[in-house]
């Protein structure tokens, strides 16, 4: 896959896109995310791939945010739009995807960057990471999915705190509000990622593709979160994972999963 703002490499069963526009500290243009919903989607369709990292490239960001430059003379239909094409192709599309996405946020995730690691389903960060929406000092809200997954990590108090004044919090902050699973420096970031998605590779991909879809259902509209894990905790038993997982336990062997 060759692209002109993103970087994709495979390592075995794992995946890693790196947003690669360190001038602009990673900012995500309409091209780039057209670019991320590509390969996404081809990483996705790819059955050697079990589990995918995002990062940001350089020292200093995951991703400052949606491309400013791009939008700042839009209109009210190119707003609107802007918004439902992004949730659409990338935010909601990483949030339901079937393989595991982690995000490794390396620097600042500020707006569309911290609403893309928020679509991915955890997010691990670097000790000098800030995070924060900062889109009401722009005279804009975010659009992203922001105002509905912030409230979901860290509760309505801190993320109305966080979406009113804009500013940024630190790693530690972020962890200790439940935004990110874990800190450490940022050299040892893409190795911690590397050493949780090992954990991963380890389980039933397709059990895990089955308790992504449960657990998104806790936070959608309409839909009985309890209703599909029964239908997702009963198709797991036609599956031959389930047959290889519950055989290797009773053998007291290590299963060997296919993923089927
Ligand atoms: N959109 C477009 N360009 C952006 C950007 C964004 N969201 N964030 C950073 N950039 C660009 C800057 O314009 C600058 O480009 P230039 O060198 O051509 O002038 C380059 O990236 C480096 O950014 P700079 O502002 O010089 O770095 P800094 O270290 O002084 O500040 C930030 C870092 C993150 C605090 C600052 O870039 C910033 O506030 N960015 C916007 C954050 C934001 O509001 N995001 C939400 C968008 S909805």
């Amino acid at each position: 896959m060759n692209f002109e703002n993103i970087l994709v490499s495979k390592n075995n069963n794992l995946a890693q896109i790196t947003i690669n526009r360190p001038k602009k500290l990673n900012a995500l243009n309409k091209a780039t995310i057209e670019e991320l919903h590509q390969a996404f989607d081809a990483l996705e369709s790819d059955v050697a791939v079990k589990a995918i990292i995002i990062t940001g490239s350089g020292e200093k960001a995951f991703v400052a945010g949606a491309d400013i430059s791009e939008f700042a003379h839009f209109s009210v239909d190119e707003g609107s739009n802007l918004a439902r094409k992004g949730q659409e192709i990338l935010f909601n599309f990483v949030a339901n995807l079937a393989t595991p996405v982690i995000a490794a946020i390396n620097g600042f995730a500020l707006g569309g960057g911290l609403e893309l690691a928020m679509a991915c389903h955890f997010r691990i960060a670097s000790d000098n990471a800030k995070m924060g929406l900062p889109e009401v000092s722009l005279g804009v809200i975010p659009g992203y999915g922001g105002t509905q997954r912030l409230p979901q990590l860290v509760g309505k108090g801190k993320a109305m705190e966080m979406i009113m004044t804009a500013g940024m919090i630190s790693a530690e902050d972020a962890k200790n509000s439940g935004l990110v699973n874990h800190v450490t420096t940022q050299e040892e970031l893409l190795p911690l990622a590397e050493k949780i998605a090992g954990k991963i590779l380890r389980n039933s991909s397709v059990a895990i593709s089955a308790a992504i879809v449960a657990v998104n259902a806790n936070f959608e509209d309409g839909v009985n979160g309890f209703d599909t894990e029964i239908k997702a905790f009963g198709d797991c038993f036609g599956t031959e994972d389930f047959k290889e997982g519950t055989t290797a336990f009773l053998e007291k062997r290590k299963p060997n999963f296919s993923g089927n």
